[in-house]
C-alpha cells in the first residue's frame, strides 16, 4: 500500500491518478473487476460518473446505465462507510430500485461486492471504490483493510492533483488576462494614433495659411473637431475604467424618466446609422418608466449598446430599441441584425480589453471597454444587463434590466 501511496503521491495528472488507484486496488482486493465512481458537485444530483474501470473493457460497462444513489451506493457515496457483501444478490437493500431492481440484465455478473469511499481531507466524498467478484464471498477483512488503506492514500494524492489542477487553471487565467492587456495597449494606441495624425495633417495644411477655399477651411476644422471627440471619448473610457477598478465612480442619483434619457442617445446615434444604410427603429414608451439614478450615466449606457448595434451592423440592417416596463423593473432592449458574437466570446462580451477580433486584423474601431463600462454602471443602478445570440452572423440583443422608482 504504501510502495503504491508513493507512486501516486508524484501522479499531478487526476485522469491517470484515478486509473492507477482503480488498477492497485482492484489488484489488492482480489477482485474481478474495480470501478472508481465520483459523485458530482451537485447534492441534489444523485448521478454517479465513472472515471476508470480496471479487470474489464469499458465497453462491457458502456451500455449500463450509471449506478444512482441507491440504498446500496448511499452507504458509501453519502453514509461513508465500507460495504463489504458475502453476496449483494442476497442484501435486503438490494434490487429494489426501478426500473431493474437489480443488476441491469446483460451485467456483469457480481456476488461478492466491496465498496470504500475516498473521502477528502476537507470530509467531501471524492468519489467511491467499488468491486465484484462473480463468486460469492470473496473479499476478506484483510481485502477489505488493504484497500481501507489505498483509498486514504488515493484522497491525499487526489486532492493534491486537484489543487494542482486548479493552480495551474488559475496561472493560465492570468496569463490570458496579462495577453489581453498587451493587446489592449496596442489597440489603445493605434485608436489613439489614428486620429492623431489625421488632426497634424490638417494642421500642416492650415500652417500654410488659410485655404482661400472656404469649404476646405471648414472641412479641416470639421474633421479636426471630430477626431478630438473621438479622442476625448477614448480618454473619458479609459478614466471611467481606472474609476471603476478603484471603487471611485459616483452617482449624481434622482429621480429620471428613461424614456428620455433613451430618446437623447437614438438622436445622438441617428447620423452614424443614417450615414451607414442602417434602419433604426424605436418603440419608447414614453410615460412613466421612471428610475433612480444618474441620466448622463444612463445615457452613456443606451449610447454604448447603440453604438455598438450600428457598429457591428452592415449596411440596410436594422436596429430596434425598446423601452417599456412591467410592475418592477424597466426593460431597455437593443437588438441588431449584425454580425452575431460567437457562442464562445459571448460569456466574455463584458469584460475589459476583450474584443472579438484581434488587434492585427480588427476591421472596426474601438477598445473594448464600452460594455465592461455598460455593465457596471448598469449594477450600480441596481439593474443588469444581458446578450444574447445565436452565433456570427445572427444579430445581437441586449437588455438592461433597472428596478422602477416606487
Ligand atoms: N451589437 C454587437 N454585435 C456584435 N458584436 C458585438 C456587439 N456589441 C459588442 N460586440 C462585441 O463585443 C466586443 C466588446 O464590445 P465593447 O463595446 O466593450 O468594445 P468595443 O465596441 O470594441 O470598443 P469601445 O466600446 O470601447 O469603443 C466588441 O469588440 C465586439 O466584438
Ligand atoms: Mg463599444
Amino acid at each position: 500500500v504504501s510502495r503504491v501511496g508513493r507512486r501516486l503521491s508524484a501522479e499531478l495528472d487526476l485522469d491517470s491518478l484515478v486509473q492507477d488507484v482503480t488498477d492497485a486496488a482492484t489488484a489488492l482486493a482480489g477482485a474481478q473487476f474495480g470501478a472508481f465512481f465520483a459523485k458530482g458537485d451537485d447534492p441534489r444530483d444523485d448521478a454517479l460518473t465513472l472515471l476508470a474501470l480496471s479487470g474489464v473493457p469499458r465497453d462491457a460497462f458502456a451500455s449500463f446505465p450509471v449506478p444512482r444513489d441507491t440504498d446500496v451506493f448511499r452507504a458509501t457515496f453519502t453514509d461513508k462507510g465500507v460495504v463489504r457483501l458475502a453476496d449483494v444478490t442476497k442484501d435486503p437493500r438490494y434490487g429494489r430500485n426501478a426500473p431493474h431492481r437489480g443488476m441491469p440484465p446483460g451485467h456483469l455478473r457480481v456476488a461478492s461486492y466491496l465498496a470504500v469511499p475516498v473521502v477528502s481531507r476537507s470530509g467531501d466524498v471524492l468519489g467511491g471504490l467499488l468491486f465484484g467478484h462473480p463468486a460469492p464471498d470473496m473479499f476478506t477483512p484483510r481485502n477489505e483493510q488493504l484497500v481501507v488503506g489505498l483509498a486514504a492514500q488515493a484522497a491525499v494524492a487526489i486532492d493534491n492533483a486537484r489543487l494542482f489542477e486548479a493552480a495551474q487553471r488559475a496561472r493560465e487565467a492570468a496569463e490570458e488576462a496579462s495577453r489581453a492587456k498587451d493587446e489592449f495597449l496596442s489597440v489603445v494606441s493605434h485608436e489613439l494614433r489614428t486620429p492623431l495624425a489625421s488632426m497634424l495633417n490638417w494642421l500642416k495644411v492650415l500652417q500654410k495659411g488659410r485655404p482661400d477655399d472656404d469649404s476646405r477651411f471648414e472641412r479641416a476644422v470639421a474633421s479636426m473637431e471630430r477626431s478630438t471627440r473621438i479622442q476625448v471619448k477614448l480618454i473619458d473610457d479609459l478614466l471611467d475604467v481606472s474609476r471603476i477598478v478603484s471603487g471611485r465612480i459616483r452617482l449624481d442619483a434622482r429621480p429620471v424618466v428613461l424614456s428620455g434619457v433613451v430618446r437623447a442617445a437614438i438622436d445622438a446615434i441617428a447620423p452614424t446609422a443614417e450615414a451607414k444604410g442602417i434602419r433604426l427603429e424605436a418603440a419608447v414608451d414614453s410615460n412613466g418608466v421612471v428610475v433612480a439614478g444618474d441620466p448622463d450615466r444612463l445615457q452613456q449606457v443606451a449610447w454604448n449598446l447603440l453604438s455598438n448595434a450600428v457598429k457591428f451592423t452592415p449596411a440596410a440592417g436594422l436596429v430596434h430599441v425598446a423601452l417599456d416596463a412591467d410592475d418592477a423593473a424597466a426593460h431597455l432592449v437593443v437588438r441588431d441584425t449584425g454580425r452575431g458574437i460567437a457562442a464562445d466570446f459571448l460569456p466574455h462580451v463584458f469584460e475589459r480589453f476583450q474584443q472579438a477580433d484581434a488587434a492585427a486584423t480588427r476591421a472596426q474601431s474601438g477598445i473594448g471597454l464600452g460594455l465592461a463600462i455598460v455593465r457596471h454602471l448598469v449594477e450600480i443602478h441596481g439593474g443588469t444587463v444581458a446578450v444574447a445570440s445565436a452565433g456570427e452572423g445572427t444579430g445581437t440583443t441586449f437588455t438592461v434590466t433597472l428596478p422602477l422608482v416606487s
